[in-house]
């Protein structure tokens, strides 16, 4: 008996070897899912990846260079295989190539082809005997092909063969944003940095870096040193429902130095990220009012807030120093940040210090400003009245000196919805967050739109109907994969096709009221991401949520190897 028991166990283990050996075929369908993926079913023919193959490109071009060692570093960490890097070598089993784009067909030019934003992000990825061939036009296309082949690479290069293929791929939106709250809970450059990878591997473009909150300022304004050293420490911390009133007692700061942000916008540039700073005003300014009771309506003093919600202490609109104060900061950030938006906030800034502030009426008056009872389609402005009220247009007066201010130095305006309620300035950009309303409204008048709808992109929310089930975030909703994965932003029925043009792209947020931690941080954002980023990417007829759950492991497998962490279980 026990013979026959070791002679059982034996022939087990014998035959789980033979099946662990076995030969298995690569995915190309990877997340986001590329536009086009063409493999011949009928002909099994495979190239295998090996130890020591070449990767070309062209040394001259410092992009491609780097492109080159990251695809080097990706192989070494997915399948364990060390590529050398032998540039403008034609006989390499793995070249990155930029091309040319052709002129139109009928069409010849001498003329050089304007690309549109996403063609700038085309590539292709071919499989075929010679080996893997990587091509675009710009060195972010080669990149993107790059961060494609990383999520396909075989685990096991001896037993995984790639069949020949031809991938062609570009996205369906050039604005690919993800958020993150800095200024709740501080988190570290290195952090940052990884947030940063994170949203690379997912195809996104545009980090939204939200800075500044009454619960901290967390961006140096050298000008104003006082502001990040004393604005960014709130004496404690709110433990559970800010109603209640319990904190821990613990000082809590941080803030990133000039220097910092640089090395942010460096790091994300070379990963084809742009980094758009947030600096929410004139409303969640509690820590600028710490720091500068001047600017508040009341004089002070205000406290760094130690819990959540919306404060009614807001910058007073009718001080000049609150203009001079805000172009100080603002003309700090455009040094620092060279991004083509700045983030000027404009959200929950109730009015009611307004309503009474000597100051703030007299501006109203001098500006002739009145109270006009219409309803602003999507931007109500919640605390305060809705529409087009003289306070709201007090804060529109504002919005406009800023977006001019920015002008000047040749960048675009985004704001929140509620910037909406007392009149757009010319070029201002809409976030559209308390649903799509906001960014119709916008698209009708021809602004461009961010559509980031709470319901669908707050990731700050759970992601399981089971609470129990995740650590404690904010509540009131559940925000799953299968709900944002069904996000539509050009919402077919509001906006007409000219419209819909009107719509740059989409949003992910992370508000970090209840996120303290990094490892909890990405548990919010992961597999939530990897839904999103079809939203932003994919055609609507590519979508699929059936099928995106059964390309789901294979990503997964590759936030393993990264040390990601992530929630586990998908609805
Ligand atoms: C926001 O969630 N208050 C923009
Ligand atoms: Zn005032």
């Amino acid at each position: 008996m026990k013979r026959l028991f070791l002679f059982s166990t034996f022939l087990l283990f014998l035959f789980s070897f033979v099946l662990a050996d076995e030969l298995y075929e690569v995915n190309y369908n990877v997340i986001p899912l590329p536009k086009e993926v063409k493999t011949d079913p009928s002909k099994k023919v495979f190239f295998m990846l090996k130890e020591g193959m070449g990767i070309s490109y062209d040394k001259s071009n410092a992009e491609c260079t780097r492109i080159a060692q990251f695809l080097q570093e990706w192989t070494k960490e997915v399948a364990g295989l060390n590529l050398q890097l032998t540039p403008d070598d034609k006989s390499a089993r793995i070249q990155l190539r930029l091309v040319s784009p052709a002129a139109p067909k009928g069409k010849k030019s001498k003329k050089p082809v304007t690309l549109t934003e996403q063609e700038k992000e085309r590539y292709t990825m071919k499989v075929t005997d010679k080996g893997i061939e990587l091509t675009a036009y710009e060195p972010v296309g080669l990149f993107r092909a790059a961060q494609t082949l990383r999520k396909c690479l075989p685990e096991r290069p001896d037993l995984g063969m790639m069949p020949y293929v031809e991938i062609t791929d570009q996205p369906r939106f050039v604005y690919r944003g993800v958020m993150l709250d800095c200024a709740r809970h501080f988190f570290s450059v290195e952090f940052v940095k990884q947030y940063i990878d994170v949203m690379a591997l997912h195809g996104c473009n545009q980090f939204h870096w939200h800075l500044t909150e009454d619960q901290g300022w967390r961006f140096e304004v050298k000008a104003l040193p006082d502001l990040a050293k004393k604005g960014s420490v709130r004496e404690k911390t709110v433990i559970g429902p800010s109603r209640m009133r319990i904190y821990d007692n613990i000082p809590y700061g941080g803030y990133y130095t000039q220097e910092e942000c640089r090395e942010i916008v460096k790091y994300a540039a070379e990963r084809y990220i742009n980094v758009v700073p947030e600096i929410d005003m004139p409303g969640h300014m509690q820590s600028a009012l710490h720091v500068f009771p001047n600017l508040g309506c009341t004089g002070g003093p205000y406290v760094v807030a130690p819990h959540w919600g919306v404060m009614r202490e807001v910058l007073c609109g009718g001080n000049p120093e609150t203009l001079e104060f805000l172009k100080t900061v603002f003309g700090e950030l455009c040094d620092v940040f060279p991004s083509p938006y700045i983030h000027i906030g404009g959200d929950e800034c109730p009015k009611e210090r307004w309503q009474k502030c000597p100051k703030c009426q007299a501006k109203i008056k001098e500006l002739g400003l009145t109270t006009e009872n219409v309803k602003v389609e999507g931007g109500d402005d919640r605390g305060s009245q809705d529409g087009r009220s003289a306070e709201n247009k007090l804060q529109s007066y504002i919005n406009h000196e800023i977006e001019q201010f920015l002008a000047a130095r040749g960048r675009s305006l985004i704001g929140w919805d509620e910037i909406l309620a007392g009149g757009l300035s010319e070029g201002a950009i809409v976030m559209s967050w308390r649903g799509t309303k906001g960014g119709v409204a916008a698209a009708k008048q021809k602004h461009r739109v961010i559509m980031s709808p709470n319901v669908f992109a707050y990731i700050d929310h759970p992601q399981l109907k089971d609470y129990g089930k995740q650590p404690r975030t904010t509540d009131s909703y559940v925000v799953s994969c299968s709900k944002i994965y069904s996000f539509e932003p050009l919402v077919p029925e509001e906006l007409s096709g000219e419209e819909g043009d009107y719509i740059l792209g989409v949003q992910t947020n992370l508000w970090t009221e209840q996120v303290a931690y990094p490892e909890h941080a990405l548990y919010q954002l992961l597999p939530r991401l990897a839904s999103m980023c079809e939203v932003q990417w994919c055609k609507p007829e590519q979508k699929d949520f059936e099928d995106w759950k059964k390309r789901l492991p294979q990503l997964k497998k590759l936030y393993d190897k990264m040390g990601l962490v992530y929630c586990n279980e998908v609805e």
